[in-house]
């Protein structure tokens, strides 16, 4: 059984979704922890899904080293098979990226390398691009420059806004990475740097 911990920065409607996944019996990974580089409302999936949760408050550090020193050690003591950063907003230090690489997967609401950075979405809209996407990738040192293990392509709307762009992406994304997750933890993907 793979072990899988996710890490958040905001509501984890994707992480909700995997944990509902995980649960069934016949999925063959389980989420052990769920960590947050702020007080994030996702937590709250976490609780009533009966999983542990940390907090490690990215302003509560001098710099990205220390606190990404903290949020390893966190992570450590659950020893993870796979890191899921599922809406996390922090770009996590070269160190923590290095220990755990290639077993670092992030979700991205965009095409890779299309639209990469925290604003993918906006930034798809703002090009006037006719179609965006989902990506999950493998973590790297760059920004959201890492393998990727699946996309798949979304129309944009006329009347789009970000808002309802987004929730178009989301459900694309979540099953993208409910189904990664799942052919890693078969061996049916396997991960590289
Ligand atoms: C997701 O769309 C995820 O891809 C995005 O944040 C959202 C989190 O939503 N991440 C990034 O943009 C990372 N660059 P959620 O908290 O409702 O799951």
């Amino acid at each position: 059984m793979l072990t899988v911990a996710v890490l958040i920065s905001g509501t984890g409607s994707n992480l909700r979704a995997l944990l509902e996944a995980a649960r069934l019996p016949d999925f063959p990974a389980r989420i052990v922890v769920v960590g947050a580089d702020r007080d994030a409302e996702g937590l709250a999936h976490a609780e009533e899904f009966g999983i542990p949760s940390f907090t490690v408050p990215f302003r509560a550090y001098d710099d990205r080293e220390a606190w990404g020193e903290e949020l390893g050690r966190r992570l450590d003591g659950w020893s993870p098979d796979l890191i899921v950063l599922s809406g996390l907003m922090r770009l996590l230090p070269g160190s923590l990226v290095a220990r755990y690489s290639p077993r670092i997967v992030n979700t991205h609401p965009a095409y890779l390398p299309e639209f990469p950075g925290a604003h993918g979405v906006r930034d798809a809209l703002a090009a006037g691009v006719e179609q965006t996407g989902a990506s999950v990738i493998v973590v790297d040192d760059g920004i959201d420059s890492g393998p990727i293990l699946a996309q798949e392509r979304i129309p944009v709307m006329p009347d789009d806004t970000e808002e309802t762009l987004h929730e178009r992406i989301k459900p694309v994304e979540r099953r993208l990475l409910i189904d990664v997750v799942r052919r890693i933890a078969t061996g049916e993907l396997a991960l590289t740097h």
